[in-house]
C-alpha cells in the first residue's frame, strides 16, 4: 500500500454573502496517495478551486481536517502555514500568473528567494529548471514575448524549482492550444514520473484527465467515483 500524501478528514466549507450560506464543500473525505498524478474532474462552481486551494494551505476550512504532507494543516499559524507551503508546494494556475516585468528566469527564481542559497545557486537551479522544459533559449524573454504555451511551461518550472512534494495545477491547459495542452500534460507526466511528484490536476478536459492515474469526481461538495486510469506512455500520440 502507497502512503497517503494528502488524507481529506471531513472538510467543509461554507461561504457567507450578505446573509445567503453557500455549502461548497460538505463535509468531504479523500485520501491521495503519494506519487500518483490525480485529474479532479467536475462542473463548474462544484468546488475544484476551493478543494485544491485548502489542499495547498492557501484557504482553511470550516470544519475538518486536512493532514497533508505529513502535516495537519488546521493547527497551523498562518506564518507557519506560508512556510509550509514554501517547502512542499509549487502551484500552476490557468491564467500561468507570471510577473511581467521579470524575465523567464527570473520568474522562476522567484520562489528560491526565501531558499539559503546563493545568488549563483539561485540563478543556477533556475536555468535548470527552465532547460528541463525544453525553454533554456528563452531566459531573457519577458512573459508577453512567449506564447501562451512557453509562458505555463515557463509557470511549470517556477512550481517544481524548490523540488516541492506535491504539484497542484487549477485548469492548467484551459487558456491552450492544442499542441501546447500536449506540452503541458506531457510536462506533468513526466514531473510525476521521473522526479516523483504527487501532482493534483483540475481540468474540465477529459482528454486531459487521461494523462492521470487516477481521475476523481466532484459532484455538489461531496465526491463521487474514483476512477484508476491508465494512461498512455510520455510521448505516445493518439
Ligand atoms: N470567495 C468566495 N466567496 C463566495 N463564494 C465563492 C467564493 N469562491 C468561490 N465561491 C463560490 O463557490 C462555488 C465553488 O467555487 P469553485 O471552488 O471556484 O468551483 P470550481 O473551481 O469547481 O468551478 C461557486 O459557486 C463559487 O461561486
Ligand atoms: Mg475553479
Amino acid at each position: 500500500m502507497a502512503e497517503n500524501l494528502i488524507e481529506v478528514r471531513g472538510v467543509t466549507r461554507v461561504y457567507r454573502r450578505g446573509g445567503e450560506e453557500l455549502v461548497v464543500l460538505d463535509g468531504l473525505d479523500l485520501q491521495m496517495e503519494r506519487g500518483s498524478f490525480y485529474a479532479l474532474m467536475g462542473p463548474s462552481g462544484s468546488g475544484k478551486t476551493t478543494l485544491l486551494n485548502m489542499i495547498g494551505g492557501l484557504d482553511r476550512p470550516d470544519a475538518g481536517d486536512l493532514l497533508v504532507a505529513g502535516e495537519l494543516l488546521n493547527v497551523l499559524s498562518n506564518a507557519e502555514l506560508a512556510r509550509w507551503r514554501a517547502d512542499n508546494v509549487g502551484f500552476v494556475f490557468q491564467g500561468f500568473n507570471l510577473i511581467p516585468v521579470l524575465s523567464a528566469v527570473q520568474n522562476v527564481e522567484l520562489p528560491l528567494l526565501l531558499a539559503p542559497l546563493s545568488r549563483k545557486e539561485r540563478r543556477e537551479r533556475a536555468e535548470y529548471a527552465l532547460e528541463l522544459v525544453g525553454l533554456a533559449d528563452r531566459g531573457d524573454h519577458r512573459p508577453k514575448q512567449l506564447s501562451g504555451g512557453q509562458e505555463q511551461r515557463v509557470a511549470i518550472a517556477r512550481a517544481f524549482v524548490t523540488d516541492p512534494t506535491l504539484i497542484l495545477a487549477d485548469e492548467p491547459t484551459g487558456d491552450l492550444d492544442r499542441a501546447s495542452t500536449e506540452q503541458v500534460l506531457e510536462l506533468l507526466a513526466e514531473l510525476n514520473e521521473k522526479l516523483d511528484k504527487t501532482i493534483l490536476m483540475v481540468t474540465h478536459d477529459p482528454h486531459a484527465a487521461e494523462s492521470a492515474g487516477y481521475i476523481v469526481h466532484l459532484e455538489k461538495g461531496k465526491l463521487g467515483s474514483i476512477e484508476r486510469n491508465t494512461p498512455a506512455p510520455v510521448g505516445a500520440e493518439e
